[in-house]
């Protein structure tokens, strides 16, 4: 598995997914806003992958800061943390990144600038080998809910690519497939990106796990000829009462699965509840170019000037979702008890 982000000396490197799968090619970030372009440009993307690449970036900034006294770095760090902040707007695992590293600044408030500094480092480090770890329990708890001989459809890439690494829905998926259940995966393209046609078709395959991409619009079809037997997603950020955003599209598949009577899973670690939200629809939804709809392979397809409209992400109401399968245990309705609890509120 190719890694998705990592320390590359003194740099930051990354997998650049806007030219995956035809070339592995990483992008350097040598300071914090070479990794705030690369989050805004979708060089990595996927919300846990977004978290890790922002605590790199913190950690990356803080090294530039020049700073004699603990108030004028923590001020300059506050800033650069602003910064990082706008890089993208719905998946939480920015924010909660970024409250992780500040955290750990306002802790050493008594220490000296160059410990903070190697500490913003480790941090960085430990926050990627928790991601992994978390993933493979996901993974391991969630494998439950896969029937031996399941073909399971997946939206977007919540993948290896798409955090620290192994994945979420993905990581699922891989921990049925390592447990020795003979599974198939369907694949939504995932118009506009592409990213379960280039991302989510291209680690499975390097897994061996068998996969096969449709057109978004024909997963109604595959469902009601009884050839789906559950559907997995990841998810950019879940509300306190299990509303969950994520990739454009997964609303009408979750709508299409209650119809058919085919249970609708979402695999997110905690790091995805936001649990200051209070419903879906107080969730920031990203709006995107309209060139990512209105070209394709690099041609304009529309006619010139035609308006469009591109929302990254949507919102699924709780009440589609099946289970959260979460690194501490898959929850059921009523989601808002079950959240508090997994929160420890
Ligand atoms: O726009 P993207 O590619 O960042 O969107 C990614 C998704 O919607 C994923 O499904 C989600 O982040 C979960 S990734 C484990």
């Amino acid at each position: 598995m190719i890694p998705t982000i990592e320390w590359h000396g003194p740099n930051v490197r990354m997998i650049d997914q806007r030219k995956l799968p035809a070339r592995i090619e990483w992008y350097t970030c040598r300071g914090y806003r070479d990794v705030i372009r690369g989050i805004g440009d979708m060089v990595i993307r996927g919300a846990p992958a977004i978290g890790v690449a922002a605590a790199m970036g913190l950690a990356l900034g803080a090294r530039s800061i020049s700073a004699g006294t603990y108030a004028v770095f923590s001020g300059k760090f506050g800033k650069i943390a602003n910064e990082m902040f706008l890089a993208r707007p719905t998946a939480v695992n920015l924010r909660w990144a970024i409250d992780r590293m500040s955290g750990l600044v306002a802790s050493m408030a008594d220490s000296p600038v160059e410990d903070i500094k190697a500490a913003l480092f480790e941090e960085s480090e430990k926050i990627l080998i928790e991601d992994i770890e978390i993933n493979r329990r996901l993974g391991k708890s969630g494998a439950r809910l896969v029937p031996d001989g399941a073909t399971i459809l997946t939206h977007c890439n919540a993948g290896s690519l798409a955090t620290g690494g192994y994945g979420t829905a993905l990581g699922v998926i891989r921990a049925a497939h390592e447990a020795g259940r003979n599974i198939a995966v369907i694949a939504d393209e995932t118009r506009p990106w592409l990213q379960g046609l280039r991302l989510t078709a291209f680690e499975l395959m390097e897994d061996s796990i068998p996969v096969t991409v449709i057109a978004d619009n024909a997963a109604g079809s595959l469902m009601r000829q009884k050839k789906i037997d559950l559907v997995i997603t990841g998810a950019d950020r879940i509300a306190a009462n299990g509303d969950v955003a994520n990739k454009i599209g997964t609303y009408q598949v979750a709508v299409l699965a209650r119809e058919n009577k085919i249970p609708f899973y979402v695999a997110a670690p905690i790091s995805t509840i936001d649990g200051t939200i209070k419903n879906g629809d107080l969730i920031p939804v990203e709006q995107r170019g309209p060139e990512e709809i209105s070209r394709f392979g690099g041609r304009e397809m529309g006619p010139s000037g035609v308006s469009v409209l591109n929302p990254a992400f949507d919102v699924t109401p709780a009440k589609y979702v099946s289970a959260i399968i979460t690194e501490k245990g898959i929850i059921k309705s009523p989601y808002r008890k079950a959240i508090r609890g997994l929160l420890d509120l």
